[in-house]
């Protein structure tokens, strides 16, 4: 698991008590609220941060290498708010797997929620995808959408949006490790299910 900050998705992966073992919680943020919440659970919880290795790349590798001392079969992108290298990717594809708060490929990259305000979309979500190369563009898992009402604010949107990243993050780690997800050439479906990748919340 890495992440960088409070770590709410973090969170709702450990509440939704997932037939998986979270073999350590890395963050490069030392002060992450996720990291402490690691620790009150007892689980491995190690901060590596970047402000001390100015070398994006070289970080990187430290990275990697720290990750696979863990042995994990799958790593979980939750808030973790840096760039990987493409050699960090390359590593780890196909096991590495992150949330974007957007219905990509719409709005890729920072400010999803102002960005969907100023467009005046009146759909917006939340994605879990497969991380490649392409920032914010790998192979789709599952997405959320909410509605847009016409006095959010970017936190109220978020707010919105959050809840159901909270729901399909856990979900998606959890046919994860049921050997469920079948990428094919880009797109990834679910073994025995052709309807659930989809959530159409209501919610206000
Ligand atoms: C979430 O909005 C997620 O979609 C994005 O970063 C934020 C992390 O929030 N990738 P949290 O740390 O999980 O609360």
């Amino acid at each position: 698991m890495l992440l960088s900050g409070r770590g709410s998705n973090f969170q709702a992966i450990v509440e939704a008590q997932l037939p998986i073992d979270i073999v350590a919680v890395i963050s490069n943020r030392p002060q992450a609220a996720g990291l402490a919440y690691a620790r009150e659970r007892g689980l491995t919880a190690v901060a590596f941060d970047h402000t001390q290795h100015p070398d994006r790349a070289a970080f990187d590798v430290l990275l990697a290498d720290e990750i696979e001392r863990h042995r994990p079969d799958l790593v979980v992108l939750a808030g973790y708010m840096r760039i990987l290298s493409p050699a960090f990717i390359a590593r780890f594809e196909g096991r590495l797997l992150n949330i974007h708060p957007s219905l990509l490929p719409m709005f890729p990259g920072l400010k999803t929620h102002e960005r969907a305000l100023e467009e005046g979309v009146k759909i917006h979500g939340c994605t879990v995808h497969f991380v490649t190369a392409q920032l914010d563009h790998g192979p789709i898992v599952v997405q959320a959408a909410v509605p847009v009402h016409a006095d959010d604010t970017p936190a109220t949107l978020a707010a919105r949006v959050l809840t159901q990243e909270h729901l399909i993050y856990p979900q998606a780690i959890r046919w994860f490790a049921e050997g469920r997800l079948v990428n094919m050439h880009g797109r990834v479906n679910l073994k025995g299910d052709l309807t659930s990748q989809s959530v159409l919340s209501t919610g206000t």
